[in-house]
C-alpha cells in the first residue's frame, strides 16, 4: 500500500511497526499492532491529547496500555473467561488499506488481520478510519457480511492525558451509571464530576459531547454510534497490580471510552459506525 507524503512507516526490530503522521494540522502516531492510535498532537496548540503508560509493552506481546485501544467484538470480560478481555483485535496485526492527504487532513484506513475469532460467531468486516486534521476523528466500522444477524459490543477505549486526576472535572456527563466496582449497582452521576478513588463506570444513553477539564486546558470528546460512555481510572491499588502501569501513572490519565456495551444487533448487510472525535 502506497503511503501518502505526510505518512512514514517506522519499523525497528522487536518494536511494533508504527505510522508517523506529520501534516499541516498535527503530529500523530498509529501502531499497526492493534490498529491503535498512540499519539495526537495538534500543531495549533502543540498539546498531546493522548496518554501512554511509561511501562506499556511496545513489542506486540501484550495490548498497549494507553492511546486508543480498539475493543471488538466484545467489551470487558467475555462470558467465557478463556477469551481475552475487550475482544481480540487489539492484539492483532492491522494493515493499511487506504492512505490519502486531503485538504482536511490525512485519512488512513486500517483493517485487522482477521475479524474471525474464538468467542464470536458473526461474520463481519471491520475497519478503522482515522482522520488526522485539526481534530482527531476515529471511526470503527463494523459490517455484517454473513447470512444471519449477529450481536457485538465495542469501544474506542481512549486514554486521555491530564495534569492531575484529583483536579480534573468531566463535564457533560449526567444521569445514571452502572458501577462496575459495586456489583453493577445503578447510581447517580455526581455533579461536579470529580475523581478521588478508583472509578469504573458505564454511563448509559450519554449525550454526544463531553469535556475533560484539566487544570490549565480542556479536551473535547464527541461520540457517535455509541450507547455508553465508559469512564475508568484504576487509581493506586489497582495500578500496583498491573505490570504495565507505574505507581503514579494513574494521576495523569483518564479513560473516557465511546462504547457499545448493551449489545448492538447488526442485520445482514448492515453497517455500523462507532466514532470518537478528539479536539
Ligand atoms: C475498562 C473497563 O474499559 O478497561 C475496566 O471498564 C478495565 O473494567 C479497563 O479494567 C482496562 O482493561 P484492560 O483489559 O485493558 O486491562
Amino acid at each position: 500500500m502506497q503511503l501518502s507524503p505526510s505518512v512514514t512507516l517506522e519499523s525497528h526490530p522487536s518494536v511494533i511497526d508504527c505510522l508517523e503522521i506529520n501534516n499541516a494540522f498535527a503530529f500523530a502516531k498509529i501502531s499497526l499492532f492493534g490498529g491503535h492510535v498512540l499519539s495526537f498532537c495538534p500543531k495549533h496548540d502543540q498539546r498531546e491529547r493522548l496518554w501512554i503508560s511509561d511501562k506499556s509493552k511496545l513489542d506486540g506481546s501484550k495490548a498497549i496500555r494507553g492511546g486508543v485501544p480498539v475493543c471488538w467484538p466484545w467489551f470487558g470480560p467475555h462470558n467465557d473467561t478463556q477469551y481475552p478481555a475487550h475482544g481480540y483485535v487489539r492484539e492483532q496485526q492491522w494493515h493499511v488499506t487506504h492512505c490519502q492527504d486531503t485538504v482536511k487532513g490525512t485519512e488512513i484506513i486500517l483493517a485487522p488481520e482477521t475479524c474471525v475469532g474464538a468467542g464470536f460467531d458473526g461474520l463481519a468486516a471491520v475497519c478503522l478510519k482515522v482522520t488526522i486534521g485539526k481534530q482527531l476523528h476515529i471511526e470503527l466500522i463494523t459490517e455484517n457480511i454473513g447470512n444471519s444477524p449477529f450481536t457485538f459490543n465495542a469501544a474506542l477505549h481512549s486514554y486521555f492525558k491530564i495534569e492531575d486526576i484529583e483536579q480534573v472535572r468531566l463535564n457533560g456527563v449526567s444521569g445514571q451509571y452502572i458501577d462496575k466496582l459495586a456489583q453493577g449497582n445503578v447510581l447517580q452521576t455526581p455533579s461536579p464530576y470529580t475523581f478521588s478513588a478508583e472509578t469504573d463506570r458505564i454511563h448509559l444513553n450519554p449525550l454526544n459531547n463531553c469535556q475533560i477539564q484539566s487544570t490549565s486546558y480542556s479536551t473535547n470528546i464527541q461520540s457517535d454510534g455509541h450507547d455508553s460512555l465508559v469512564v475508568w481510572n484504576p487509581w493506586i491499588d489497582k495500578s500496583a497490580g498491573m505490570s504495565d502501569m507505574t505507581h503514579d501513572g494513574y494521576q495523569t490519565m483518564l479513560c473516557v471510552e465511546s462504547a457499545i456495551t448493551q449489545g448492538r444487533v447488526l442485520a445482514v448487510n448492515e453497517k455500523h459506525c462507532l466514532a470518537q472525535t478528539i479536539a
